[in-house]
């Protein structure tokens, strides 16, 4: 039987994932996403745009440094456009790994050429032939992408490819800029290009999708029976607009069906579900209910006849199992009585890691939870445990929160808060609604200008007793101590936005802690920035 082609994948989720509207992620989530990325075995990871901004210099730095030096570490890239000045930076930020890549792209379609970067094709052919020399005489492994590359003449696009691969890069990716290829087009796109372009044999042909007619998935796996070897991925399928190609609906598709792709990847599937909800915490982004293999409902089944069917075989109608992903109801069911060494081993059946203090605060809750829930289930235990270990560094920390409200009365809120220096001052004020009340109440002693953007609020399970759980984003409003500088992305400058997330089975409580945890994350990067 023929061996089953491997799959590189090159997760881009802290660089083209992060320039989805709203998330923007710190240093230190940043690095625990990374960490992530390679226990699950991803061959790339795309650790940031270098020249973006100091943070994300930064950022891929560290990660180049702390999660790309070890004997099996992923190889670490930072993105660059085609001039010197960005792949130096790029170049400074990832060559402390011990696999480090550049990946520099330019525009191909006339489009592009014509009303973005005002330059003819030959200015563009000549541009990459000289950066992508250049790239290749600071690192050994580049790779080129022509930006647009979906919809530029193909004739055009082989010239482009053929000089980059003269010039040295190792691995082509073809970008589906503004995903409006067909599952067809893309993967024809890919086969002509292995037949049209001199020198392909050599290199790797790499596949990037983005999701603006909901194809992304489909067109990746066009490319990779077309003869991609590399795949582009964000976890959640999170970027720029309606977003990348999602990792898990990828690596799930050819988990599931290996023969019909003849290719495998190297990733350890069980992480996925964790790494998933880390991100969606992190970014802010919650994950709708029915996306495949990461919503909610993805493995939930409702209808009557289908749940007949699950009962007496589960292949009936699961294609695939839950516990593949890492998603599963383990047997060890905890109660009031539990004691921590029991609770320490569900945490780890769950997939973390935690120990002295972080474990002793996640098992208080965990206890108190016992007290007012009547099944604590592992729903709850991960709410918990992202709630309380998976924030920001708490520069304000949140005391007290007290609300009246009701039916003909005023929504008053009262909130106490130790600040950074360690003084605790309280504060009340009154707003449309509960929410704002205590939102306004934290303002006046914060005194952080900021405007809230986005709010949405689930429970985590069913039932009236279920733990709530807030996201919210803010983006800061003026000078004050909240300034921002707007930061470089792939297609241009954005303002920053700062999300929080909390939970707790009183929703008024998670919606604070929520706001806190928004409030500290644009603080830190303030104070970051005006060190800088
Ligand atoms: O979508 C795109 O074209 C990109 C390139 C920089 C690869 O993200
Ligand atoms: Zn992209």
């Amino acid at each position: 039987m023929e061996e089953p082609a491997v799959i590189r994948i090159f997760d881009t989720t802290l660089r083209d994932g992060e320039q989805s509207p709203g998330a923007t992620l710190n240093i230190q989530e940043k690095l625990d996403i990374a960490r992530n990325l390679a226990s699950m075995r991803v061959d790339i990871i795309e650790a940031g745009f270098p020249i973006a901004s100091p943070g994300d210099f930064e950022a891929v730095r560290r990660v180049a440094e702390d999660v790309g030096r070890a004997a099996d570490a992923p190889i670490i890239a930072g993105l660059a456009r085609c001039n010197k000045a960005d792949i130096d930076r790029a170049w400074d930020a990832v060559r402390p790994a011990r696999h480090p890549r550049i990946h520099t792209f330019i525009a191909t379609s006339d489009i592009h050429l014509k009303h973005k970067l005002k330059i003819s094709r030959e200015e563009c052919l000549a541009r990459a032939a000289e950066m992508v020399a250049y790239a290749r005489s600071l690192c050994d492994d580049i790779e080129f992408s022509p930006e647009d590359a979906g919809r530029s003449d193909p004739e055009f696009l082989y010239q482009v490819l053929e000089v980059a691969i003269q010039a040295g890069a190792t691995t082509l990716n073809i970008p589906d800029t503004v995903g409006y290829t067909t599952p067809e087009e893309f993967g024809a796109l890919i086969a002509g290009i292995r037949q049209n372009v001199r020198g392909v044999e050599n290199v790797i042909i790499s596949a990037h999708c983005h999701n603006d007619l909901g194809l992304a998935t489909a067109n990746t796996l066009a490319a990779i029976r077309n003869g991609a070897r590399q795949v582009e991925v964000t976890i959640n399928g999170i970027g720029e607009r309606a977003g990348n190609t999602s990792l898990e609906e990828v690596v799930m598709a050819l988990h599931t069906r290996p023969q019909f792709y003849k290719a495998r990847t190297n990733i350890d599937t069980t992480l996925i579900a964790r790494l998933s909800r880390l991100v969606s915490a992190y970014t802010g982004i919650p994950v709708q209910p029915n996306k495949a293999i990461v919503g909610a409902n993805a493995f939930a089944h409702e209808a009557g006849i289908h749940q007949d069917g699950m009962l007496k075989n589960p292949l009936t109608y699961e294609i695939m199992r839950p516990e593949t992903i890492g998603l599963s109801e383990s047997k060890l069911v905890l109660g009031k009585h539990s004691g921590r060494h029991a609770f320490q081993s569900k945490v780890a059946a769950l997939g973390y890691d935690l120990n002295g203090d972080d474990l002793n605060r996640v098992f208080e809750r965990f206890k108190e939870l016992c007290d007012t829930k009547k099944i604590v289930g592992d729903a709850d235990i991960e709410a918990i445990i992202v709630d309380e270990i998976y924030q920001p560094m708490e520069l304000w920390r949140l005391q007290h929160v007290q609300v009246s409200c009701g039916s003909g009365l005023r929504p008053t809120a009262t909130v106490r808060l130790r600040g950074p220096d360690g003084i605790v001052r309280e504060d009340a004020a009154i707003g449309t609604g509960p929410v704002d009340s205590v939102y306004r109440a934290i303002n006046r002693i914060v005194q952080a200008p900021n405007e809230l953007t986005e709010f949405s609020i689930k429970a985590v399970t069913e039932g009236i007793d279920a733990v709530g759980e807030v996201t919210i984003r803010i983006e800061p409003t003026n000078g004050g101590n909240a300034h921002s500088e707007p930061t470089l992305t792939q297609t241009g400058p954005r303002r920053r936005t700062y999300s929080g997330h909390g939970a707790d089975q009183d929703i008024i409580v998670a919606s604070a802690k929520a706001y806190m945890s928004a409030l500290n994350k644009m603080l830190t990067a303030v104070k970051a920035e005006t060190k800088a």
